[in-house]
C-alpha cells in the first residue's frame, strides 16, 4: 500500500475491507490462463468472497461460479455469471434451493446423498426439467489442512462414500428426471502441498478404472478447490502457483477420452487482494505484555478466533522501533485475538493496522454480533 492509499485511509470510517482489485485482475488472469492452458473449466467458489463488485470484476475473465446456496446462485446470476456455467453444491439443499436453480438452468448440481437427489428427480418432474448432477465422492484422501477445513476424508459428513458410490450412480441413472453427467472431489482447503492433489488425482483414477470395468463413462469430472496462499508472508506469493496446481492434474489424472475437467476455486483467487484495515483505539500495558486493542473484532474477521489462524498484521501509520503486541478486538470474548506476541513498530492510539490475507472468508464471514456494524468495502480503483 502506498502513501498515497494510506492518506486516503485516514479519512474513512474504521473498520475496513480494502480490495486491491489490480492484484485481483492479475491473479484472475494468470489463473485464467493457465486453465485455458490445459482445457480446463474454473469456476469460482463464491463462498470465499461475496462481495458483488469483486464477483463483477470476476464474472470478467470466463470464469464459472461454484455455489452453495440458492442465495449464492442468485447472487452469482445478478452479477454477471452466465447460468450454464454455474454448479451448485451442499450437503443439504432445501426445495426452494433446488427450485430456483432448476429455474436458472444452472449447469450442474453437486450431489451428497440419494434422499436429496430424489428430491431433486421429483422437483424437475414436477418443473417439466431435466436436472444434471455430479455426485460428491469422499475420496478418502486426507489433505494434511486444519480439521475444521479437511473434508475428504471418512469421518467427514461429506459425499458418497466409495462403497456407497456403485449403488448411487446406479440409482441416480434409474431417476427419470436425473441425468448423471460427472463426478465431484473436494478434499479440504488451504492446501499448499501439491503431492495431496497428485494422491488426489490417483484415487480418482483407481474410481474411474473401476467404473470403466462396469462400462461407466462420466463426461464431467471436479476437482474442487483448495489450492492455499502464503499467509505467512502475502507479498512472496502475491499470486499463487496456478501453473503448477494445474499441472498436477494434467500429469497425473487420467482422463478418459472427451472428459473435461472442472475446478472450484476460491481462496487462491480473492485471499491477497483483501485487508482488514482497523483503527487502534487503546494500547494496555498488561503485566508481561502490552495489548493493541483494534476498534475491528473477530465479528468483522472470525479465521483466527475459529481456526487459529495467522494473518500478517501490519502498522502502516508508525515507523518506530519495534516492540512485541498481542493484538485483539473488543469483543469480550478472550478468543477475539489477531496475533500473540507479534513485532510491530511502536504502536500508539489512532494508528492505522492492516490484516493482511483478508480477501477470502474474511468479509464474508463476518457478522453483527454484539449488534456492531458490519465493516465496509473500499476499492483501489
Ligand atoms: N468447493 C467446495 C465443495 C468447497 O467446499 C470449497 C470450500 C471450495 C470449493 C473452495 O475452496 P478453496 O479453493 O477456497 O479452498 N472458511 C474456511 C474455509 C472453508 C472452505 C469451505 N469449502 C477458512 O476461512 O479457511
Amino acid at each position: 500500500m502506498n502513501i498515497e492509499t494510506i492518506k486516503t485511509f485516514q479519512s474513512l470510517k474504521t473498520p475496513f475491507y480494502y480490495y486491491d482489485t489490480a492484484l485481483l485482475r492479475a491473479t484472475l488472469q494468470v489463473a485464467a490462463q493457465e486453465a485455458e492452458h490445459h482445457g480446463f473449466h474454473l469456476h469460482y467458489a463464491i463462498k470465499a468472497n461475496a462481495n458483488p463488485k469483486i464477483l463483477e470484476i470476476i464474472q470478467g475473465y470466463d470464469i464459472g461460479a461454484d455455489c452453495v446456496s440458492g442465495n449464492e446462485v442468485a447472487r452469482a446470476t445478478e452479477c454477471g455469471f452466465p447460468a450454464n456455467r454455474i454448479v451448485y453444491a451442499g450437503v443439504g439443499k432445501s426445495d426452494e434451493e433446488i427450485r430456483l436453480a432448476l429455474e436458472q438452468e444452472i449447469f450442474c448440481f453437486n450431489c451428497e446423498s440419494l434422499p436429496e437427489i430424489e428430491v431433486i428427480n421429483a422437483i424437475a418432474g414436477e418443473l417439466g426439467k431435466k436436472a444434471s448432477v455430479a455426485l460428491r465422492v469422499n475420496p478418502n484422501v486426507d489433505a494434511h489442512t486444519h480439521h475444521y477445513i479437511t473434508t475428504g476424508i471418512e469421518e467427514n459428513k461429506f459425499g458418497f462414500y466409495l462403497y456407497d458410490l456403485d449403488h448411487a450412480i446406479a440409482a441416480s441413472r434409474n431417476m427419470e428426471n436425473i441425468n448423471l453427467i460427472g463426478l465431484h472431489f473436494h478434499i479440504g482447503s488451504q492446501i499448499t502441498d501439491l503431492t495431496v492433489f497428485r494422491g488426489l488425482c490417483l484415487r480418482v483414477n483407481e474410481i474411474q478404472a473401476r467404473l470403466k470395468e462396469q462400462g461407466i463413462l462420466l463426461p464431467h469430472i471436479n476437482f474442487g478447490g483448495g489450492l492455499g496462499i502464503n499467509y505467512d508472508c502475502p507479498t512472496c506469493g502475491l499470486i499463487p502457483d496456478f501453473a503448477s496446481y494445474f499441472q498436477v492434474f494434467a500429469d497425473f489424472f487420467e482422463a478418459q477420452p472427451g472428459q473435461q475437467l472442472h475446478f472450484e476455486l476460491g481462496r487462491s483467487l480473492v485471499g491477497q487482494c483483501g485487508s482488514l484495515i482497523s483503527r487502534v483505539l487503546y494500547v494496555k500495558e498488561g503485566k508481561h505484555k502490552k495489548f493493541v486493542i483494534l476498534d475491528a473484532g473477530m465479528n468483522d474477521l472470525l479465521r483466527p478466533a475459529l481456526y487459529q489462524a495467522f494473518h500478517r498484521i501490519e502498522n502502516l501509520t508508525s515507523v518506530q522501533p519495534h516492540e512485541k503486541y498481542d493484538i485483539v478486538g473488543p469483543i469480550c470474548e478472550s478468543s477475539d485475538c489477531f496475533g500473540k506476541d507479534r513485532d510491530l513498530p511502536a504502536t500508539h492510539r489512532g494508528d492505522l493496522l492492516a490484516i493482511r490475507s483478508c480477501g477470502a472468508y474474511g468479509e464474508v464471514m463476518a457478522s453483527r454480533y454484539n449488534l456492531r456494524e458490519l465493516a465496509g468495502s473500499y476499492f483501489s480503483e
